[in-house]
């Protein structure tokens, strides 16, 4: 089996003969076509691209990236024959499913046409929850190789934990680590969700990961150890922490909706430390009573915020036109509401204090690495995990119990204010500084770095 290791050192003669491969050397990633995938598959194109290889992305038309802001890949969109009501429903499980219905013959297609016209294809990298890629590349004899975009625990989540039965769950969950998340919580809520498409994507999904080459994870080494060491006893491919992705491409144009960037001129105007960040990611929603007692909490916090509703995220409002009377008057400048924002700026904003999150996997990883320490708000899927990693491992955030007004207040104040949060920003920053020293030379990012295009260039000669 294909071993990581740090000693990358080669002689003048190989470093030149490696370079020469991987300049000539292809690489297709296959997208999911939904922000919190998108940005990591790109940041990753952009890092492998550094490397010498060149790129093509292939995805579906749904959420297209704009090819104008990357012009060194090239695009290549296939049909994903998503209807009007499956695009409305929001349901992210049944789109995930029907789009690996619709997108292994244009897919196939679109790759065996790269094949006829002679270009080479090292690798084929592709989503996780594009699992079909992975039989189409075992047809066409290409190299598959896995992203995660998740923390690399939900591998044991899905895949493996909801399977056993409660006697071998149980005999999995010695570790304190593994214990303190809770996953028997995390696993109730998954066997609640049996419908026939979430039951398909699981075999699925794990046979992929089974037959892959390689799982690349948006993760690092030191964030997930004990996990990660279970998760390497069911897999027979490495497992590859290449995080945090957005560190190494910083630059990579990702977002599907149109940063607000008064936030920053409002962000230069507070004080260090002082401002609650408030973004519930791309996907969650909340009612308008959720909006109403967001706001009042916000405001009789007393703290500063910067609060991202995102249109739509309101059900049943165009935006913010439900917010409470007196809301306004009671805030004035002392609260910024944007449609989206640059959010690894901000975070990395001095005046930013803390980060109210749906704890989405980027937003978490984001937060980590500017020591911003969260306050937790999951509404589905892996974002319990995050949270249970947040507030019971990790220790750098408290979870918000629910949506009410005075909850709210008392949540923001603990953690932005109070003795108690002295020691969770401590932590934060601890963790802070870890997480940048994956990224030195010889760190274990760095090394995963190396590993991956030593081994993609080595899978593809064989
Ligand atoms: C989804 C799922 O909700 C999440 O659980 C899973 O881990 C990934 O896919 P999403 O809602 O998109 O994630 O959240 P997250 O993973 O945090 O990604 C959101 C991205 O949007 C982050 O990279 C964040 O920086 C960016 N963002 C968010 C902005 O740039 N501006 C904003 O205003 C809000």
């Amino acid at each position: 089996m294909f071993q990581i290791t740090c000693h990358t050192r080669t002689s003048k003669e190989t470093g030149k003969k490696m370079e020469k491969q991987q300049k000539s050397s292809h690489l297709v990633l296959v997208m999911l076509p939904f922000q919190g995938h998108m940005t990591p598959m790109l940041q990753l194109a952009s890092i492998l691209h550094s490397k010498g290889f060149s790129i093509t992305i292939v995805h579906p038309e749904l959420n297209s990236p704009n090819p104008s802001n990357h012009p060194e890949f090239t695009f290549v969109s296939i049909p994903d024959k998503l209807t009007e009501s499956q695009l409305s429903d929001k349901n992210v499980t049944g789109l995930v499913w029907s789009l690996n219905k619709t997108c292994p013959v244009p897919l196939r297609q679109c790759l065996e046409k790269i094949l006829h016209s002679h270009h080479h294809i090292a690798a084929l990298i592709y989503d996780t929850q594009m699992y079909c890629a992975q039989t189409i590349a075992d047809d066409l004899g290409l190299p598959g190789i896995t992203l995660r975009t998740s923390a690399a625990t939900t591998l044991l989540l899905y895949p493996v934990f909801s399977q056993l039965d409660e006697e071998d769950f149980m005999s999995e969950i010695k570790s304190p680590e593994l214990q303190a998340l809770h996953l028997q919580r995390l696993r109730g809520l998954l066997s609640q969700n049996p419908a026939k498409e979430m039951m398909e994507i699981r075999v699925e999904l794990t046979n992929a990961l089974k037959s892959s080459l390689a799982i690349i994870v948006n993760s690092m080494e030191f964030l997930e150890l004990e996990a990660l060491s279970k998760v390497k006893q069911y897999f027979p491919a490495p497992i590859i922490t290449i995080g945090p992705l957005h560190k190494l491409a910083p630059a990579i144009c990702s977002s599907l909706f149109t940063e607000e960037d008064k936030c920053i001129s409002w962000l230069n105007k507070q004080a260090p430390k002082s401002v609650i960040y408030v973004s519930l990611g791309s996907m969650a929603s909340i009612d308008r009573q959720e909006l109403i007692e967001i706001a009042w909490g916000l405001s009789n916090s007393k703290q500063p915020f910067l609060w991202v509703v995102r249109p739509g995220m309101v059900r049943g409002s165009e935006w913010i036109e439900s917010l409470p009377n007196g809301f306004e008057e009671s805030v004035g400048e002392r609260g910024c509401i944007v449609k989206w924002a640059p959010q690894t700026e901000v975070l990395a904003h001095a005046a930013v204090g803390g980060f109210w999150s749906h704890c989405g996997w980027n937003s978490t990883i984001e937060s980590i690495c500017e020591g911003v320490p969260m306050l937790c708000k999951p509404f589905f899927g892996d974002q319990h995990l995050n949270t249970s990693y947040i507030c019971n491992v990790w220790k750098i955030g408290l979870e918000l119990q629910n949506l009410e007004r005075g909850n709210i207040e008392r949540t923001i104040k603990r953690l932005m204010v109070d003795m108690e949060g002295n020691d969770i920003r401590k932590r934060a920053m601890d963790l802070k500084e870890k997480a940048a020293f994956c990224l030195v030379e010889e760190g274990s990012t760095s090394c995963s770095f190396n590993g991956l295009t030593k081994h993609i260039s080595s899978a593809s000669e064989t």
